[in-house]
């Protein structure tokens, strides 16, 4: 008997589903599941059934079809780490790096976070939201189907929670399902300078309490979506007493914990990132080999930034064949934020990844997709294609998978379908 669906794209070239019920490790983040001549079936905005065209056409018909000769489907990516929502633009510092200064010289001389905290905190919501609107809509373009979204340029009660209420409008605004994360220890703002200890106190004692309780009462909770705690533990910004301080409050409020590690300093952010089962840790460009040991061993998701190093003009990058390599499971994402790395393309990044962390096309998809989604909580419903999950998927124009990678600086993306519907 055949089974009635709402959409059913046909004859891709390749189907790739990125599917695994835990995170990818080692050998397996080689394998992208592949089919070729692939059919995905579409119901009530979620995957039905995945298979060889010729079985699925035998079993499926739909209001709605599509060939998609000549294309590869493989999931939404998904972008685990972001600082998408900001006012203003740093395009000075650019200047000055390109005459020389380094990124955490313009930090210590006022510019940096800093400085765009300055033009978050006089932005209002609508404000924010306009100015944030157009980036989401490049992700989008660019095949992004979920991000993860921090605060982190209010540095103040109210800009904090000013950004919450943007990315909650943001998340209804536009397609890109966002997952918050609340990060007001992401620098230590002008009025407590040299009194970090005390800022930590206030962010303990009264942000993380209010960030706790804007989420019990925003949309997110309904659809079980978490509202993260992150901290940046480097130099000039929160030590590692100080950050274990903060994820511990918001472990206790119940924010789940994500950290900024090993960006420029190795500080012990992969220790306390184990310790406390964070969901992931984010950077580790400076990691010691032992923590390096003790992310593979441990649960925690790796998440790779590779535009920040390519951004800065850096000729080093983090060593993530090394933490494949070890068994760690990695994540890739874009950091898209004003300072560090003005980028909305996960595909750049795979890009980038291939060459200069010497992963495989396979590995860096992997790495963008079912990993990513396992590096925000919500690989349940997002990340792979499999019957049950979320339709979120790319059509792109080419017939081998592996071009998205080799190809870079133009978009290879031709549709993009989230939740069963068609951009
Ligand atoms: O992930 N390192 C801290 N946070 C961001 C940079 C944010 C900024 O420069 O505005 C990052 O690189
Ligand atoms: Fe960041």
């Amino acid at each position: 008997m055949m089974v009635d669906a709402d959409l059913l794209i046909h004859s891709a070239a390749q189907v790739v589903t990125c599917a695994s019920d835990v995170p990818k490790r080692g050998a397996a983040m080689q394998d992208v599941g592949l089919i070729s001549n692939g059919a995905v079936v579409v119901k009530d905005g979620r995957i039905l059934a995945i298979g060889p065209t010729e079985s699925i056409r035998e079993r499926y018909t739909a209001v709605q079809s599509i060939n998609a000769s000549g294309q590869v489907i493989c999931p939404g990516f998904v972008d685990p780490h972001t600082h998408v929502v900001y006012a203003g633009d740093r395009i000075g510092e650019f200047e000055q790096r390109i005459r020389g200064a380094t990124y955490m010289e313009i930090m210590a001389s006022g510019g940096g976070i800093v400085s765009t905290m300055r033009a978050t905190r006089v932005a209002s919501v609508e404000e924010l939201v306009a100015a944030t609107l157009p980036r989401l809509e490049m992700m989008l373009r660019l095949g992004t189907t979920t991000a993860e979204v921090k605060t982190g340029y209010g540095l103040d009660l109210v800009s904090e929670l000013k950004m919450l209420e943007a990315i909650a409008a943001l998340d209804l605004a536009q397609p890109i399902d966002l997952v918050p994360t609340f990060m007001p220890a992401h620098a230590v703002p002008p009025e407590f300078n040299g009194r970090s200890a005390a800022y930590v106190d206030w962010v303990l004692n009264e942000m993380i309490p209010a960030a706790a309780e804007w989420h019990r009462r925003s949309h997110f909770v309904d659809d079980d979506r978490p509202l993260f705690c992150d901290v940046f533990c480097e130099q000039n910004a929160f030590d590692l007493a100080q950050s274990r301080r903060v994820l511990e409050a918001g472990l206790l409020h119940g924010l789940p914990a994500k950290i900024h590690a090993d960006e420029f300093t190795s500080l012990g952010g992969v220790g306390l990132a184990v310790d406390l089962g964070a969901a992931s840790v984010d950077h580790l460009d400076a990691t010691t080999a032992e923590d390096v040991a003790r992310l593979a061993a441990s649960g925690v998701v790796g998440i790779v930034l590779p535009a920040v190093n390519f951004n800065l003009g850096s000729h080093e990058f983090t060593n993530a064949r090394a933490l494949i390599d070890a068994g760690a499971a990695i994540a890739l994402s874009t950091d898209i934020n004003p300072g560090s790395a003005p980028c909305p393309s996960q595909p750049l990044v795979l890009a980038i990844a291939t060459r200069y962390q010497r992963l495989l096309p396979a590995e860096a998809l992997n790495a963008a997709t079912i990993n990513a989604a396992f590096g925000v909580g919500l690989a349940g419903r997002v990340g792979s294609l499999a019957p049950g999950k979320q339709a979120d998927l790319l059509l792109l124009n080419c017939t081998d998978y592996r071009q998205l990678a080799y190809q870079f600086g133009g978009n290879l993306v031709t549709t993009v379908v989230k939740n069963g519907r068609i951009l």
